[in-house]
């Protein structure tokens, strides 16, 4: 198993950022000097993914914006001796293919992913969720990836979470194959109490095979009268095999506010321009609090 094409699913309306994201993609909102959705981006190409198809809606342009040439900015970049800038700027447009299709309408994440078919054709593929962003050794989606590959199947990925966090993610039944990894057989999405199997949640990374679009297409609404990608999931582990990677890495949840402040702080603490800065002044702040 070869997975070349990853899947960003970026059409939802930001409603938990705003008003920051009432005209600004919440993918596009920056964690330091970056949009998020670059994290995401350099995260699938560093795990060898060459095609990505991001499904946007009518009123987030700036996305494709983001990832095409600018010549007229470039050009005075260079012309005022930043050609590194100018550099950096290409090299952020020529890290992948790039494709696009707009989700028409709201209906879900299952709904989101479903757009991706004909994009997709009949090979395995990778979906990351712009609102997790990951800081780890290896990346995570080449965890995933190489589980996937290892026991040829689909692969999800995530981490155990508290009991008050997990009813906004969705709960695994799981069996210990080895290491990190283990088989699904079974999944809920925005678990009630009595519906917890586990607190190993799904955390924004799958590997998927083309099984999951004929479930999808035949899915019928499920949490907030959405399409779920997760019932599609439940589907796809009662059909074939389907691995959870319990991966190694720190998550954050930046379509929370608190969850963006944090990552936030942790990569401008990691960045080689801001980190020695900040450590100091939040030492001197500490002080005053
Ligand atoms: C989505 C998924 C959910 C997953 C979560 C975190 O939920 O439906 O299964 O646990 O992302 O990646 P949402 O954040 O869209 O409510």
């Amino acid at each position: 198993m070869k997975v070349r094409k990853a899947v960003i699913p970026a059409a939802g309306l930001g409603t938990r950022m705003l008003p920051a994201t009432k005209t600004i993609p919440k993918e596009m909102l920056p964690l330091v000097d970056k949009p998020v959705l670059q994290y995401i981006i350099e995260e699938a190409v560093s795990s060898g993914i060459e095609d990505i198809l991001i499904v946007t809606n009518r009123s987030k342009t700036a996305m494709d914006d983001y990832f095409d040439y600018y010549p007229e900015l470039e050009h005075r970049l260079i012309r005022s001796g930043k050609d590194e800038m100018a550099h950096e700027l290409r090299a952020v447009a020529d890290m992948a293919n790039f494709f696009y299709v707009r989700q028409r309408e709201t209906k879900g994440l299952g709904h989101a992913i479903a757009r991706a078919r004909r994009f997709i054709g009949d090979e395995p593929f990778a979906v990351l969720l712009g609102d997790d962003i990951m800081m780890s050794e290896k990346p995570v989606l080449k965890q995933l990836i190489e589980a996937a590959e290892k026991y040829n199947c689909s692969c999800v990925g995530g981490q155990w979470v508290s009991d008050e966090m997990l009813p906004a993610y969705c709960t695994t039944d799981l069996a210990h194959v080895e290491g990190r990894v283990y088989d699904v057989r079974h999944i809920v999405e925005k678990p009630k109490p009595e519906e917890v199997m586990s607190n190993y949640a799904i955390l924004g990374r799958y590997v998927l095979t083309p099984d999951i679009f004929d479930i999808l297409d035949a899915l019928p609404p499920g949490r907030n009268g959405e399409i779920q990608l997760t019932d599609g999931l439940a589907e796809l582990c009662h059909q074939k095999r389907m691995v959870y990677v319990d991966f190694d890495g720190r998550r954050y949840d930046t379509g929370h506010l608190t969850g963006f402040l944090e990552a936030t702080l942790d990569f401008a603490l990691k960045h080689e321009e801001t980190g020695d800065w900040l450590r100091n002044y939040i030492k001197e702040k500490a002080k005053t609090l």
